[in-house]
């Protein structure tokens, strides 16, 4: 195979045409709808979040744009080239680091990478040259020669990563880069894709965290059910949420109603209850001050709390703010509760995307906060 040249990423103009582009995606697994119409953009050089719980469609989304998996409806583009109708070229110019890294156990790290490097039509000095430039890039120099089948979950996670970086790729999808991963694991693979975005390259990650996509994403499309329901920045998303929040637990059950009441009194936030876990949460500005005022007027009216946080908002509070209910009962591995289902929740589920406006209507938040839609 001859030697490709490869234009690299920082070929992409700043502020360029959108090097990813999905309208309309649909896809169903026999009955089951995975993707009910998918809309996304990012402009070259930018890295878009998807966020959403386990089942919301992530993957199937990323298969689609990677050319794995034909939609149903629906047209998408990467790198400026139609996933069904150049796959070949998209192909070309993406790199993919999926949910469960794939890297061939008995070969060492550098091994891999060569073989990758090979696989893409390098020359065995390029390719040798390329497996150097990039053990030592994330971090691998020190374990190269040992065989990877050894290497802990955050090794194996750069190594992958590393792989569906050889050949320069414009566009790179994440899917789930961190999941599994501990918190050493996880801030070198934010390092990685940050380098990555430094060097030019456009990234759609996929996580189930909102910091996560607060970390490294310039715009994030929250997913559920196949549908985005929101997208903005980080700061806007967080920002029709409320800033932290308030989560407390009642002594005794039946009176989070009684607990909300008190909370929304205090103001300016209005207070929400999860019905399946029986907590009640609200957003508050004022932090520790705000928790200490909030317990003394519960004390006040005799109602007793069990436990309370005090914490940035999580993708559930973004859910539940969002779509008036928790993520699904088993949605991720620390929700294993169950909860009924009721036709209200069905039809919030079924009015699919909002505006902040609307999130901040239906919650009473704050004035002021600029709308977040596209
Ligand atoms: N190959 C498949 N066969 C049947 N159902 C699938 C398949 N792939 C995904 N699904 C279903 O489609 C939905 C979306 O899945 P997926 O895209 O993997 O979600 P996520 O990556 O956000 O967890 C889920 O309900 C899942 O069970
Ligand atoms: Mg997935």
């Amino acid at each position: 195979m001859p030697e490709r040249e490869y234009a690299g990423p920082g070929s992409a103009p700043p502020g360029g045409p959108d090097a990813i582009v999905a309208e309309g995606l649909t896809r169903s697994f026999g009955a089951r709808r995975a993707l009910a119409g998918i809309d996304l953009r990012a402009p070259a050089g930018s890295v878009l979040g998807l966020l959403g719980p386990n089942g919301a469609g992530k993957t199937t989304t990323v298969r689609i744009l990677t050319t794995l998996l034909r939609p149903d409806g629906g047209r998408a583009s990467v790198a400026g080239h139609d996933v069904a109708d150049e796959p070949e070229a998209v192909r070309e110019r993406i790199g993919l680091s999926g949910q469960f890294a794939a890297v061939d156990e008995r070969l060492t790290a550098r091994e891999n990478l060569y073989l990758v490097a090979r696989l893409y039509g390098m020359s065995r000095a390029s390719a040798r040259r390329r497996a150097e430039d990039l053990l030592d890039r994330f971090a691998l120099s020190d374990a190269a020669d040992r065989p990877s089948g050894g290497f802990s979950g955050g090794m194996r996670r750069r190594l992958d990563l590393a792989g569906a970086l050889t050949a320069r790729p414009a566009v790179v999808f994440l899917d789930e880069p961190t999941t599994g991963l501990d918190p050493r694991g996880r801030a070198d693979t934010w390092q990685a894709v940050r380098d990555l975005v430094a060097d030019g390259t456009t990234v759609l990650l996929t996580t189930q965290y909102l910091e996560e996509a607060d970390q490294l994403a310039d715009s994030i499309a929250v997913i559920d059910h196949g549908r985005v329901i929101a997208r903005g920045t980080a700061g806007e998303l967080k920002e029709a949420v409320g800033g932290d929040r308030i989560t407390l637990r009642p002594t005794v059950p039946g009176t989070a109603g009684a607990i909300a009441g008190v909370l929304a009194a205090l103001g300016p936030y209005q207070p929400e209850t999860d019905r399946r876990t029986g907590q009640v949460s609200v957003a508050t500005d004022h932090g520790a001050s705000a928790l200490q005022r909030a317990l003394s007027a519960l004390e006040a009216a005799n109602l007793g709390v069990r436990d309370v946080s005090l914490a940035p908002p999580t993708l559930d509070d973004v859910f539940l703010a969002l779509t008036g209910r928790s993520r699904e009962p088993g949605s991720s591995v620390e929700d294993l509760g169950t909860r009924g289902r009721d036709p209200a929740e069905h039809h919030e589920r079924e009015r699919g995307e909002q505006d902040a406006a609307g999130t901040r209507r239906r919650a009473g938040r704050r004035k002021g906060a600029h709308a977040w839609r596209r």
